[in-house]
């Protein structure tokens, strides 16, 4: 049985006092959750949302895959280790199209986190293009495929997949929920394929485009949707404990 992970993405949302703020409304009200819950802030308040949050998931957006050196803006996986923090987000679509994340780096960023003992949570998912002239299977193995390359076994069954259509993102338009559970399936297959069932029955998959708590239940009703990942609704406290409630 996976247990489920609901992590709430804020993108560049949120102020200081804007998410000490969050976490007083929210953190308490957690404590009881039988899930895996969270939120993915901004660099500059990892720190902070981890002193205030006793009961969440605190996850970082992005990370640099070296160790250290003249990378002007970036961050290490150490430092985000050095923080207590578990969890780190590689490879979304806004980060694949505005900031040049590659396959390759994916693979990169993750591999690094997978060796400091820590937890990618990998995203994939296809543009409107790409989902019209139906080459949504094709990509999405791709995507899998090239990030989980020289990932070994027991490494693999640590990780977290997410499953984003891109044209889903902050568009309101959520995919139906038996068509998010296909891919995710397909996502599924494609990890048995590269390592063997076992595997494949213990990595959990997120959807992520559009969740909302008016369509979190039938999303997380499918055999192979294990979680979300939201955007938008993680923001506003009282949505986020409906998500993860
Ligand atoms: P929305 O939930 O706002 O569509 O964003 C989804 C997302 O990109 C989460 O990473």
């Amino acid at each position: 049985m996976r247990k489920p992970i609901i992590i709430g993405n804020w993108k560049m949302y949120k102020t200081t006092s804007e998410t000490i703020d969050f976490f007083k409304k929210v953190d308490h009200a957690c404590a009881d959750l039988k899930i895996d819950a969270g939120v993915a802030v901004p660099f500059v308040n990892l720190a902070l949302a981890k002193q205030h949050s006793h009961n969440l998931i605190i996850a970082a957006q992005n990370c640099h895959y070296e160790d250290l050196g003249a990378f002007t803006g970036e961050i290490s996986v150490n430092m985000l280790k050095d923080l207590k923090l578990t969890h780190v987000i590689v490879g979304h679509s806004e980060r694949r199209q505005m900031f040049n994340e590659t396959n390759e780096t994916v693979n990169l960023k993750s591999k690094k986190i997978l060796a400091k003992g820590m937890i990618p949570i990998i995203c994939c998912g296809e543009t409107i293009e790409q989902y019209e002239k139906n080459q949504t299977q094709q990509v999405v193995e791709s995507q899998i495929e090239k990030a989980l390359q020289g990932i070994n076994l027991e490494d693999v069954k640590t990780i977290v997949i997410a499953y984003e259509p891109i044209w889903a993102i902050g568009t309101g338009k959520t995919m139906i929920a038996e068509i998010a559970q296909n891919v995710c399936a397909i996502i599924r297959a494609k990890i048995e394929n590269l390592y063997d069932e076992a595997v494949a029955n213990v990595v959990r998959i997120q959807y992520g485009g559009s969740v909302k708590p008016e369509n979190i239940k039938k999303l997380l009703a499918q055999p192979d949707i294990d979680g979300a990942l939201v955007g938008g609704a993680s923001l506003e406290p009282k949505a986020f404990l409906l998500l993860v409630k």
